[in-house]
């Protein structure tokens, strides 16, 4: 028998990045500074010769894309017209609005999964490879292992499962706060049909969107929030938790997730008291 291989070193490497961007760690910073052009090490850029030096074009931010807007709308006006779910499910299919749907993602939209009066929404980012391949959420390997965590809190029957975009981000990137924002109305719309009692966030860009947080996930993890609709007429309370692609790749966290599905099914079956 052969011994099992080892993880290259670069394998490794991808995982750690995994973990800390995950994390929330979006740059690397030694305790002290550190002058690279001043020590000589980098060579400042130069602009070519006879030309100055281009203004760094401006990132990308909601306020800057003229078409978020209009998108935004659009799908206020679609998502509201609809009254059940099965509408609402056509209408994102219809809606050509989100870039999303045009940059690789299969026809098909990838609207929900699970029960239509379900007491509790689960959220996650959006669809993966096959994901897109089903037409349903969550149906890869971190749903099954997001699906075996829900049967052991005995949470199976009373989910409905959705993301926050409905069509595969290419290359499974992350859903860029625009996209998520020309979603949102749908996934808003389907709060007010489904009527949770509760949401559960799963990662960081499902928490970040829709608590309009900037916190990474570990810190917004494991403690309540209160998800409130664009008009702030509806409140909900939102139980942040690790992604279970990043469980996949960090087993030792699944205690963390689980800590938070407890403390998260243990207020949805605390019985309602009367005002
Ligand atoms: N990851 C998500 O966030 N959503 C899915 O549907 C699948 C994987």
């Amino acid at each position: 028998m052969t011994a099992a291989a080892e993880p290259s070193n670069a394998r490794i490497a991808e995982s750690l990045l995994a973990f800390w961007a995950d994390a929330g760690v979006d740059g690397m910073l030694l305790d002290e500074t550190f002058d690279r052009i001043e020590a000589g090490k980098v060579a400042p850029p130069q602009p070519p010769p006879g030309r100055a030096a281009a203004p760094a074009p401006a990132a990308p931010t909601l306020r800057n894309q003229p078409d978020v807007s209009a998108a935004v709308a659009q799908a206020q006006a679609m998502a509201a017209e609809a009254t059940d779910i099965e509408a609402l499910g056509a209408a994102i299919a219809a809606f050509e609005g989100c870039g999303l749907r045009f940059e690789g993602a299969a026809s098909q939209a990838v609207f929900y999964r699970g029960r239509a009066d379900a007491p509790l929404m689960v959220i996650g980012e959006g669809p993966g490879a096959d994901e897109d391949r089903a037409g349903q959420p969550f149906v890869g390997r971190a749903g099954q292992l997001l699906d075996r965590m829900l049967a052991a809190a005995g949470l199976t029957e009373r989910v409905f499962i959705t993301n926050t975009v409905f069509w595969r981000p290419p290359g499974n990137r992350t859903p860029t706060p625009a996209e998520q924002a020309i979603c949102a109305p749908f996934v808003e719309r389907a709060i007010a049909i489904v009527k949770p009692k509760m949401l559960l966030l799963v990662g960081g860009a499902s928490a970040k969107a829709m608590l309009k947080k900037e916190e990474g996930i570990l810190s917004l993890r494991g403690r309540w929030h209160e998800w409130r609709s664009a008009d702030g007429a509806h409140e909900l309370p939102a139980m942040p938790t690790l992604h279970p692609a990043f469980l996949l790749r960090q087993p030792a966290a699944k205690k963390r997730a689980w800590a938070d599905l407890l403390t998260l099914t243990e207020r949805l079956d605390r019985p309602d008291r009367p005002d």
